[in-house]
Formats: C-alpha cells, structure tokens, sequence
C-alpha cells in the first residue's frame, strides 16, 4: 500500500512509519512526504530516508481554497491508499476531504472527545484527568471529530507536568500509529456513520 504523511513539525510520528515500512512484511511505504512549512525535522527525516517531499505553504495561495486544490493535487499525484497526518498543523479543505475524507488518517494526543486541539497533553494536565491518550482517527470537515480507529490510554503520574506527559503519549501513540497503520492496509476498513470496522 501507498502511503502519503503530512508534517509541520519533529515528525517523530513519521519516523516510527519510515522505520515500520523498511520490512517489507509491513505491507505498506511511504511514498511521499508533504508539509505545510519549510525548514521542519520531519522533511530532513524524508530527505534522510529517500522518500520525495512537497511543501504547500498557504500564503503561497491566493486563497485558502487553492491552497486547498493545490494540496489534493500535490497529494493525489502519488496515489495514495492512505494519507496520514502526523503532526500536520492545517485543517484540509472541502476538495481534499472529497478525495481522501475516507482514508484520511489523524493522530491527536488526547482521548478523545477530551482535548481536541493543539494542547491535547496540558488541557488533561489541568483537567487533572488520571488517565490521557492518543487517538487514531478518520478526519471529517470538524476538528478532531471524525471516526475513531483505535485509542490508547497511559496514565497520568504525580510528578508529570506538560513536557513528561506530552512524551509518554507519544511514545503510546508511535506505537499506536504503527500498528494500527499496519493493519488497515493489510485488512482494509469499513466506515458506517461513525463506526470504524476492520474485518
Ligand atoms: C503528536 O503527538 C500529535 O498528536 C500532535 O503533534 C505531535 C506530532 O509530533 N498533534 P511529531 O511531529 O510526529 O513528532
């Protein structure tokens, strides 16, 4: 299966992929790796790996909805079976959720419906939640609001502030990503209303 993943930052999430899918018994690569900025570990990680990067800024566009166009075009240019955000900081547009709104993947550090947006990790810190996550999902036209693949919990601990908590969820959710990932492209999936099933 083709992969493409989308990055604005560490791409630490990207990284866990690019390792799975050097065994090819993983069932899938990455063909491309697109971002929304220049100069982010994530497209050094790409470069570092061989995989092609594109880069679509949005000031670049006249408008949000050719920034919109431009990036389902750069995106489907590669064929992809599954488009995974890891860490891309843009909500997508009307003419990329109707090419990819099925097998557009996201991973968000919160369980959700808890803590959508970018503080996933301190809004459960100040919540004061005893238990946090990281969720898989299917993005629809909300944020952070589309069908849920998979969810993993790990426990917030006495001592954790943002950057303790914030590392201990990635590390949950590098796992998460990968073998979840791994299993979509070799099983498929089904979407009903907002039921994820994996034969
Ligand atoms: C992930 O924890 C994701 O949930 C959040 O940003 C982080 C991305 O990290 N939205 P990285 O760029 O994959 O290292």
């Amino acid at each position: 299966a083709r992969l493409v993943v989308l990055v604005s930052g560490s791409g630490s999430n990207l990284q866990a992929l690019l390792d799975a899918t050097a065994d090819p018994g993983y069932g899938a690569r990455v063909v491309a790796v697109g971002a929304d900025r220049e100069g982010i570990a994530g497209l050094d990680r790409a470069a570092r790996a061989g995989v092609p990067t594109f880069v679509d800024r949005v000031p670049a566009y006249p408008t949000r909805d050719e920034w919109d166009r431009a990036l389902t075009e750069h995106v489907g240019a590669y064929r992809p079976d599954l488009v995974i955000s890891a860490g891309f900081l843009k909500l997508v547009g009307p003419h990329f959720l109707a090419a990819f709104g099925d097998r557009y993947l996201n991973t968000h550090n919160s369980l959700l419906p808890a803590f959508p947006g970018i503080h996933g990790p301190r809004d459960a810190l100040d919540y004061g939640v005893k238990v946090a996550g990281a969720t898989l999902f299917f993005v629809d036209a909300g944020i952070d609001t589309g069908p849920i693949v998979a969810q993993v919990a790990v426990p917030v601990l006495d001592g954790d502030d943002e950057e303790s908590l914030t590392e201990r969820i990635k590390e949950a959710e590098r796992r998460q990503l990968v073998e979840q990932v791994g299993r979509l492209v070799r099983e498929g999936w089904t979407i009903t209303g907002r039921r994820v099933t994996v034969p």
